[in-house]
This record gives structure tokens, sequence and C-alpha cells, in this order.
């Protein structure tokens, strides 16, 4: 293999440039040369490729987002557009591809693995919902936004004794909400993956409010329901006043955290290692501190991280 391509896709999170980085540096020692595709398959399909060498990912290890761009494509999930795509590979003689991406990134990257490109994935996304990695890169740099918002929000709350609704990302999954429930101390986690009880709630929350308690904290996964309109059903109810805060795009930013420094350059580099040697169509992932790879196909059938554990502990030292 003499040229490798890398691109970002999907929503984009901390630590992707870090990784992009960790796979430029490794290949240029492998004497490979690479390019990075701009704004994800959306550049694969127009050829829209710029060089990278170890000077064009100088500065990026610790700058959140991605320095490539990001974008979700429709035309690329159509046979057409993936064709497009590998009639660009081949002109540019481009042999081999390293995508970051959540699961959608990693259906398209399968997608050209069938059509016989060499690819390897990086797991990136904070919804942290990808199978065969205890974490994606971006998980660990979003909770910490989240949970300093949330401390922040107490400080205000219980100056107020209010009840605040906090709506965090994860529209299929509640693995944020759930988290930073228990590494905030809130009281509930409303995820997507359960049933919850709004009158159970209110009983509960009314109860705590008696007991002389100064704030209560709900976090709620964006899939389990609308921020507004729990705060609206249960403010007559609960004895504390509501307030809402959503907090949205701020927590897909910032400056990675150190463990995902760590393991975009682990990802990074391992992914690099991997397509060259030939293991390629597999998705390399955190297991037991061990990077291991996945085929992309397992992934991509594979089960979601399972939330009961979690969710039961958050119940346990919420309420
Ligand atoms: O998949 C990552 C994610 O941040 C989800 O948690 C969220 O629902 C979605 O992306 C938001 O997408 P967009 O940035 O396109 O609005």
């Amino acid at each position: 293999m003499k040229k490798i391509g890398i691109l970002t896709s999907g929503g984009d999170c901390s630590g992707m440039n870090a990784a992009i980085r960790a796979a430029v540096r490794t290949a240029i020692r492998l004497n490979i040369e690479v390019v990075g595709f701009r704004k994800g398959y959306l550049g694969l399909m127009k050829g829209d490729a710029i060089p990278l060498d170890t000077k064009a990912v100088s500065g990026i290890l610790h700058r959140g987002g991605t320095f490539l761009q990001s974008a979700r494509s429709q035309e690329f999930k159509t046979p057409e557009g993936q064709q497009k795509a590998m009639d660009n590979l081949k002109e540019l003689g481009v042999e081999g591809l390293v995508v970051l991406g959540g699961d959608g990134s990693l259906t398209g990257a399968l997608a050209l693995h069938r059509l016989g490109l060499p690819v390897v994935g990086i797991p990136s996304s904070i919804d942290n919902d990808i199978p065969y990695t205890d974490m994606a890169l971006g998980v660990d740099t979003a909770l910490n936004n989240i949970i300093y918002a949330v401390d922040c929000i107490k400080d205000t709350a219980s100056s107020h004794a209010r009840a605040f609704v906090i709506e965090v990302m994860g529209r299929n999954s509640g693995y944020l909400a759930s988290i930073s429930a228990i590494a905030t101390g809130a009281e509930y986690a409303l995820v997507p993956e359960r049933e919850y009880d709004l009158a159970e709630i209110c009983q509960q929350l009314r109860a705590r409010f008696e007991e002389g308690r100064d704030n209560a904290i709900i976090i709620l996964a964006e899939g389990a329901g609308h921020a507004q309109e729990i705060s609206d059903s249960i403010k007559d109810a609960i004895g504390f006043e509501t307030r809402v805060t959503v907090l949205g795009h701020y927590q897909r930013g910032g400056a990675p955290t150190v463990f995902d420094r760590l393991l975009a350059s682990r990802f990074g580099k391992r992914a690099v290692e991997l397509l060259i040697s030939g293991n390629s169509g597999v998705m390399v992932g955190l297991s037991c501190n061990a990077i291991l790879a996945t085929p992309l196909e397992d992934v991509i059938k594979g089960e979601k991280r399972p939330q009961d554990e979690v969710l039961r502990l958050a119940e346990v030292l919420g309420v």
C-alpha cells in the first residue's frame, strides 16, 4: 500500500483530530502517503482530498471537532454514491481508507469494504452506542462537559430550591444521561431504553421537597422526551419551582480529555497498522484496556450496550 485516505463522518466529537494526527504520523513513518477527505463521504464522492503530512497535523491534538470537517450524506447511502466514491479513490490512487464516525458512518465503511476497498473504522460518537468497544471516541469529553454544566446548574438550583430538567444528547442512546446522572448525583436519568412513570416521579419529588431538600435534578436523554413538556407536566405537583436547560451541541465540543487523547492516539495508530497489514473490514475498539479489531459486519449487527446495570446504579444512588 502506497497511499491511504482518512475521513471523519457523521456527528463530530472531541478526539477526532488527535486520531487523524496519530493515523497520519503512523502512516508517514511507514512511508505511506496520506490524504484527508473533507466533509466525510461528501468529500469522497467529490474527490475533495488534501495531502496530509506530519506538519499538516501538528497543533491539532488538543482541539475539539475535526479539522477535516464532517457531514451526514444521504447520497452516499445509494449504490451510485458509493460507486462515485470508489471511482474517485481509484483515480487518486488511494488504496485504503480509515473512517472515523458512528454507526451510520461505519455502515458506510462496510459498504466500501464490500466493494473491495480495504477499510478500517474508528468508533467515534458521543452516544457510546457502538458495539465491540467499551468506549467510543469523544464520550469521555462529552461526559466531562455535561458534568461541568450539571454541577453549575446544581449550585443555582440549590440557591432557589428548584428542580431542573436537563436535556443531554442521545436520540436512541441513554448512555450520556445515565452515566452523567451517576456522576452528578442526579435524582433521575430518563432514557429512551426504558419507560418512566411521571406520576411516580412527581410523588417522589414532592416527598423530597417536603423533606426540605433544596434541589432536584432530572437528566433527560433527548430521545426520551421533551424537556419543556416534562417540566410543564410536573411543575404544579412537586413543590419545587422548575426550570429547563438543554445542553445541546455544547456537549460535543471542547478540548478532548486525557482519556480521549490517549484513546484517539491508540485507535489512530492501530487503524493504520491493521490497514497496511491487510486486516481490513474491521473496526478498532477498546476492550479491557486493549485495542482489539472486530469485523465491521459484526459491529453493524451487534447488540447495543445494555443500560440496565448503570440505570439501576443511578436509581439506587439518586433518590
Ligand atoms: O450521534 C451523535 C449526536 O450528537 C446525537 O447524540 C444527536 O442526537 C445528534 O448527533 C445530533 O445531530 P446533529 O449535530 O446533526 O444535529
